[in-house]
């Protein structure tokens, strides 16, 4: 894998939030050049770049935009989709403060080369700091021409509006966040029909993280075979690496895809406090499947080695956890966070994610049974894939892999029953035999 050190979405340049910094940077420019194409040439330049989404299914980007019928006789609309509310993950909000620009460009680019005409950025509502921000950036936007009607003199008009969700981490799966954004309670909706088909109010819609976006400037600007040397060649670009829990400097650090897991937690983020050992991790967020500390060294951050590693990249964010943590009390607030969160429209999601909690918290307050390692297994494995949604599967992914990880954890936390006291017959019953 070549060295690559540039960072594209999150540069060293100060004020690169302003328009003006942006622009004196060569901002808006790939949207000049891809007015210049056909929107067949942008949405072909995307795929053969071969950008993944960055929203945790890793879906190709280009082929995605494919999907979107050419002639429509309905409007068609682009979510970008901000929630951000997955435990572990908190990069999208860097874009929003630090590159907003690159993130709308992004999008007008995807605009056009679908020919759409609303492009909705949904941020969940917590981020109201963010939202602010992006909002001042679609202003500025909107203000020198690069957003409205006949954008920078061409035939291509598209709007942007930026809508605030409302705190539910349900509101990230695509279909709730449309049904959310159409003013309906965020419940999945059943696929297909897929959103290419019947999206937002029944119209053709794509829906794409707000970090995918953020790269398909430097796609057009510097062409889809320069794009696809970065990092790992399945999955290229850098990624925005989340990382928290017990290291020296967490944060955001932008890296090629493909980067050993190891010098991201030990060069960039500093390592961990006091050097103790590593006892876990979880790679990609809260949903993906956990690693054993011992199991990390050679790991490397792309799709296919997490994928071999038993777990998979997520949105990239890793946390770490040394060999004090009490890793079934951690696992126990994960289940409560997925309990809390479930929508409630699938049964196997809805009692499901209710019993892995109540399960875990029998194993937090060494109440639990030599029964309840089988039976929290069982629960989990009657969630995965028996659901409308992928929340359901985010829910029972760490479960499963604790339990097949960390299995001695649990069973030390199992109830020891004391043994009965031993049967002494009263006297009156003491016969010369016995
Ligand atoms: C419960 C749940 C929550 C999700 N939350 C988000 C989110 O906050 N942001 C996001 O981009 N994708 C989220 N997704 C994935 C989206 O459904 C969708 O795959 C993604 O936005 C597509 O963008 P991409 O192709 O650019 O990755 C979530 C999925 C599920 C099942």
């Amino acid at each position: 894998m070549e060295e690559f050190s540039e960072k594209l979405i999150l540069p060293d340049i100060t004020d690169l939030h302003r328009i003006e910094v942006y622009e004196k940077n060569g901002g808006y420019s790939a949207l000049r050049k891809a007015l210049r194409m056909k929107p067949e040439e942008v949405v072909d330049e995307v795929k053969k770049s071969n950008l993944r989404g960055r929203g945790g299914a890793c879906f190709p980007t280009g082929f995605k935009w494919t999907f979107m019928p050419k002639e429509s006789d309905k409007p068609k609309y682009l979510c970008a989709n901000g929630d951000e509310s997955e435990p572990g993950t908190f990069k999208d909000r860097q874009i929003f403060e630090f590159n907003p620009h690159l993130f709308i460009e992004g999008a007008l680019i995807a605009a056009y080369a679908m020919g759409i005409a609303v492009v909705y950025t949904y941020v969940r509502g917590e981020y109201a700091k963010w939202i602010d921000l992006l909002q001042r950036a679609v202003d500025d936007a909107y203000r020198k021409g690069y957003i409205g009607d006949k954008i920078l003199g061409s035939a291509f008009s598209t709007e942007f509006t930026v809508h605030k969700g409302a705190g539910a981490y349900i509101c990230g799966e695509e279909s709730a966040l449309m049904n959310s954004l159409e003013g309906e309670r965020g419940y999945p909706r059943v696929k297909p029909p897929f959103p290419a088909q019947n999206g937002l109010w029944g119209c053709p819609t794509t829906i794409n993280n707000i970090e995918t976006l953020a790269n398909v400037p430097h796609i057009i600007s510097r062409g889809w075979e320069w794009f696809s040397k970065i990092g790992d060649s399945k999955q290229p670009g850098t990624i925005l690496f989340g990382i928290s829990g017990h290291v020296k400097k967490p944060g955001v650090y932008e890296l090629p895809t493909g980067t050993l897991l190891t010098d991201i937690i030990h060069k960039h983020a500093g390592g961990v406090p006091g050097n103790k050992k590593i006892k876990a991790v979880i790679p990609g967020g809260s949903s993906t499947k956990w690693i054993r500390g011992e199991n990390i060294e050679g790991v490397r951050m792309d799709a296919d080695s997490l994928k071999a590693a038993g777990s998979s990249i997520g949105t990239g964010g890793i946390i770490v956890m040394d060999e004090d943590t009490d890793l079934v009390a951690v696992i126990t607030r994960i289940a409560h966070f997925y309990h809390h969160e479930s929508c409630g429209q699938c049964t196997p999601c809805r009692e499901g994610c209710g019993w892995l909690e109540k399960i875990l918290k029998r194993f937090s307050a060494g109440e639990a049974t030599e029964g309840d390692l089988d039976l929290l297994l069982d629960v989990a494995n009657n969630i995965e894939g028996n659901t409308i949604c992928a929340l359901g599967d985010a829910a029972a992914w760490p479960v499963q892999s604790f339990v097949g990880l960390f299995r001695d954890e649990l069973e030390r936390r199992v109830k020891k029953t004391p043994a009965p006291p031993a049967y002494v017959p009263p006297p009156h019953l003491v016969t010369s035999r016995s």
